[in-house]
């Protein structure tokens, strides 16, 4: 067990390259299951729930290599189609590969994922959509047998635009016979990253990125290489926290038009924002000002930059305002802020944020990934030293984010337990 001891740091200065995007990642690495040919996917950062989806895809015998940041599988000797529970339950993009073995081998057997820390997160909407392509759904013991003779394409509507609905459905619809329309889907640039894959295998898929896909379905799909988008949360994050501390950061391997929301949030609080071809800049100097966001489906605020932003604005100027329309349950971090000495109300899906002159440092929890992305730039801005406990949780996203930290000048070191 590992903790991360943070002591206040006065201006974060320097470059960071931005890794490749965990989130993109995963939905592409079970695509991989959609073929026999080899899938060589490049600038995948190490990151704990990369290797976690890795073990999943042997699991189902796929052959894999990972050096360096390129991964490569092979999913020619696939001879299981069932993940259980203790499986499935170590990340929610497990699902993922129930569209990919269905599509493929028409049928799959997987454990329902079950909530989470941030919310219920149901996966109505995926077998919604498995069931509209003529599968058969059936939930005995909390496992799903999902079955179909041939999948066949049709029309589905969204109820919500769910990212994980909306690439599961994609994944099936890759081999189904005819053509599939996805209304009303999800439109982040991790979703077209997953249909650039699947076009590069041979689908033929079409509006990814905006609110409807079509897919018309192909007889096969074979191997391909492909280079993961940048991880916009990754770089948002480091933003937050420059903004967070004053400073002047230069993030490498950023696409800025995939930020859009964080950057006009960023520069309504008062911070510097050059954008430029691949990389961008942020400069900060005393206190932000106090705004309002609001998650939304993209191009909307990300729910996954909202607790990294009442974290900037716990000690920023005025009042704030988050309001969280994505997940039911977002807002654990306020508990841990408040207990740095921030002013944070939580009424529903609203927090209400009064900055406060400073926060103080103390122990602390990572209470899910996110989260402890925020209360890193907290810490890193509060006065004294903070303990952030539980930081697996951020390791399943950022891979050793005291590093690229350190880099920039903040203080901020991993200690196992013992230490
Ligand atoms: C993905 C991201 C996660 C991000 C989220 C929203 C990955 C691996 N994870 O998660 O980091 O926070 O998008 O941007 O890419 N919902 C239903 N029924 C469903 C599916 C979803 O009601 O069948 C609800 C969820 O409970 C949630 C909302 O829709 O309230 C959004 O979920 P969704 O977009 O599916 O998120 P994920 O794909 O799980």
């Amino acid at each position: 067990m590992e903790k991360f001891i943070v002591e206040k740091s006065h201006s974060l200065k320097g470059v960071i390259d931005i890794s490749g995007s965990k989130n993109a990642a995963l939905p592409i690495l079970a695509a991989c299951v959609l073929t026999d040919g080899e899938c060589i996917i490049e600038g995948v950062p190490p990151l704990n729930d990369v290797t976690t989806m890795l073990e999943l895809i042997r699991e189902l015998g796929c052959k894999t290599s990972y050096e360096g940041e390129t991964i490569s599988v092979r999913g020619k000797d696939i001879d299981n189609l069932t993940l259980d529970y203790n499986e499935v339950k170590k990340i929610r993009a497990s699902f993922l590969l129930a569209g990919a073995m269905l599509s493929r081998f028409g049928r799959a057997d997987i454990a329902l994922p079950g909530g989470c820390s941030i919310g219920l997160r149901p996966v109505d909407l995926h077998l919604k959509g498995f069931e509209a392509l003529g599968a058969v759904c059936e939930n005995e013991h909390g496992i799903i047998h999902i079955r179909c003779e041939k999948l066949k394409g049709c029309e589905i509507y969204l109820d919500f635009p769910s990212v994980g609905a909306t690439e599961n459905i994609m994944l099936a619809a890759s081999l189904a016979e005819g053509t599939t329309l996805i209304r009303n889907c999800a439109a982040e640039p991790e979703i077209a990253d997953l249909a650039d894959f699947l076009n590069k295998m041979g689908a033929d898929i079409e509006g990814a990125g905006s609110d409807l896909i079509k897919i018309n379905g192909v007889k096969s799909l074979h191997g391909c290489h492909h280079r993961i988008i940048p991880d916009r949360i990754e770089a948002g994050t480091f933003m937050l926290a420059a903004a967070a501390t004053g400073g002047k950061i230069r993030l490498n391997n950023v696409c800025t038009a995939h930020m859009t929301a964080l950057i006009h949030k960023l520069r309504e609080a008062g911070a510097q924002i050059n954008e430029e071809e691949n990389s961008i800049t942020l400069e900060k100097r005393g206190k932000t000002v106090n705004t309002c966001i609001k998650t939304m489906p993209y191009p909307g605020f990300p729910t996954d930059m909202q607790a990294q932003f009442m974290a900037l604005m716990a000690t920023g100027r005025g009042t704030g305002i988050v309001n969280e329309t994505v997940f039911e349950n977002r807002f654990m971090c306020a508990g841990e802020l408040t207990r740095m000495g921030a002013d944070i109300k939580v009424e529903g899906r609203c927090a209400v944020v009064k900055g406060v002159r400073e926060l103080t440092g103390t122990a602390v929890k990572a209470t899910d990934l996110r989260a402890g992305a925020a209360l890193i730039i907290s810490a890193l801005a509060a006065e004294g030293k903070t303990e952030i406990g539980e930081i697996e949780h951020i390791d399943r996203g950022y891979f050793h984010i005291e590093n690229k930290l350190s880099g920039i000048g903040a203080r901020i070191e991993r200690r196992s337990y013992e230490d």
